[in-house]
Formats: C-alpha cells, structure tokens, sequence
C-alpha cells in the first residue's frame, strides 16, 4: 500500500524580525501564503528507511537523515514505538534554491503520509508539534493557506485571504544559507525593533486587493540576503520593469517573488525574467493553495 501527500511551497508576504534570542533564533512576524507549487510525497512500506527523489533539482535533494521527509518519519515513528521501515519518494516540483520552504513541505508531506500508512491517528496537535520540531516553516507548510507565524515562526494564527493573487518567482542559480542570512542581518540590524505584523497588509490580504498588498510587502532579510548576493537586485528590477507590481526576496531567499495584477501579467513577467539571464528559470504560482493533503 501507499499514500501520497501533496504540499504547497510557500512565500512570505512580510517577514519582520526581532533581535536574536538567547537560544539563537529570532521572534518573528511571519505571514506566510500558501503558493500553487507542490511536492508530491509517496510513502510505501520497505524494508528500511530510504528516501528517493524525482523532478528537475533532485541533485540537489539530499537523501540522508539530512532530509525533512526522513526526519519526520523517525520522529513519529519513534512517539508511537513503530519502526519507521518506509519508502519515501519525493516528486519535487517546488524550486530547491531555497526561501519556498520547499525542505519543509517534504517534512510535513512525508509526516501526514505515515501517519495515515501506520494508522498512527496522531491529533493534529501533535502533528503540528512534531512539525514545529523539525523546523520553524514546517507547521505552515502543514496548514497552508494563509497564517501569521510568531515565535520563531512555528505559532500560528489563520489569515482570511480575499481572492486570488498571482505571482512569478525567479529562481536563482545556487542556495544561500538560512543561518548565514540570520547572522547578516543581525550584523545590519544591531537595533532590531520587536516584531509585529503589519495591518495594511493583512487589510490587503483580507480584501484580495493586489495593488494594496504589493504596497505593503516587506522582508526585513531582504538587505541581508541582497548583501550576501547582490546580483539578486537585478533580478528584483528585471521583475518590476517587466511590470510586476513589486518584488521581493522570498524568505531568506535567494529565490524572488514577483506580485502581479492577473495571470496573464504573470506569464508575460515570467518570460521576461527568463528572458533576462538574471535568474536560473521563473515559475508563476497563484494563492492561497491548500495545506498538506492526502491524494490516496
Ligand atoms: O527552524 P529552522 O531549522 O528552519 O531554522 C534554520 C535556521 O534559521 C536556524 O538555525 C537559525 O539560524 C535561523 N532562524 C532564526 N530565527 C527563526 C527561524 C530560523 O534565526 N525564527
């Protein structure tokens, strides 16, 4: 038998962040939005835990314990006394340059999968517990849709979302380093204020207005991630000239995402940032997609 879980990637429409805490990571107000770019996690019985990949980045994906489809397993399985004997098989569709939570959607893809292959019937409380666990993005890739994340992140609170919105994200060539991102802006930011989030911009969300939300965009990694990598600032201008309303870096990026007024905006946007050579490729997306769901 097998299950298969689809998940979303996901953009942060404002990311503002605190001073570092005591235990090395920072409070945030996070507010995440679901996109429409999913993984795919199937998980089959096997004679010991192993982990595959398929899609255009899988050289990228590491298949060792390293892995959040692998750790998820082995946190469940070890809350329940089960022996996490199991397939994992990732059909990778989200961009693996980083700042899409795409490690995360695995994590918690591959955790609602066994849960239902072993019958574990785990409360979505402790699913989200052993989201948080594993890392500070992966209880929302669990909720999908829209939420707002204090904490580290991991603490979350639903967001209504109006409509749709459409999006372009122009993936770079190579990662970048959350924690080195974090360290950056700690280095630029020695007075960081308390994190809190923005009402305009949960306004924006709340009536759907494009225009409304792309004035209110903020990341506050987004000076640390343009140091460490300044050619991203070609990639944000070649994104807005091409007419997306704004553009920012997704996360701790260095992938950057692109708000436009509809669809066929999108596709034109994208083009153009192909076009341009100063990404690796560009996808559009809408939101808000839905949370981890088990397709059978
Ligand atoms: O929680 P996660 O494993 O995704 O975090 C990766 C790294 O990002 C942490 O080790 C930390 O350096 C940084 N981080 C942080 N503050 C957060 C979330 C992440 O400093 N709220």
């Amino acid at each position: 038998m097998s299950i298969t879980v689809r998940v979303p990637a996901k953009v942060n429409v404002q990311l503002a962040v605190g001073p570092a805490r005591p235990d090395g990571f920072h409070d945030l107000a996070n507010v995440f939005l679901a996109v429409s770019l999913y993984d795919e996690v199937t998980v089959t019985a096997a004679d010991e835990l192993r982990v595959t990949c398929a899609g255009p980045d899988a050289a990228q994906v590491p298949l060792d314990r390293a892995n959040l489809a692998a750790r998820a397993a082995e946190l469940l399985a070890a809350r329940h006394g089960i022996d996490p004997r199991v397939h994992l098989h990732i059909a990778k569709d989200i961009p693996v340059a980083g700042g899409m939570a795409g490690g995360s959607a695995d994590g918690a893809g591959a955790l609602l999968a066994c849960d239902a292959l072993w019958g574990t019937g785990a409360s979505r409380a402790e699913l989200l517990d052993i989201c948080a666990e594993l890392g500070s993005d992966v209880p929302f890739s669990l909720v999908g849709g829209a939420a707002l994340g204090t904490g580290r992140g991991e603490q979350l609170t639903p967001l209504e979302v109006g409509g749709a919105f459409h999006w372009v994200f122009a993936v770079a060539d190579g990662g970048l380093s959350t924690p080195a991102v974090y360290r950056e802006f700690d280095r630029l930011t020695p007075d960081a204020a308390a994190p809190a989030a923005s009402p305009a911009l949960l306004d924006a969300l709340r009536t759907g207005d494009a225009k409304a939300l792309a004035a209110a965009l903020t990341n506050d990694l987004q000076a640390a991630a343009l140091s460490l990598r300044p050619a991203l600032a070609d990639t944000l201008a070649a994104g807005v000239s091409a007419g997306a309303l704004a553009g920012i870096v997704s996360g701790s990026g260095p992938t950057t995402a692109f708000l436009t007024q509809d669809a066929a905006r999108a596709h034109e946007v994208a083009a153009a940032l192909t076009a341009s050579g100063t990404c690796r490729t560009a996808r559009v997306a809408t939101s808000p997609a839905a949370g981890a769901t088990v397709l059978g």
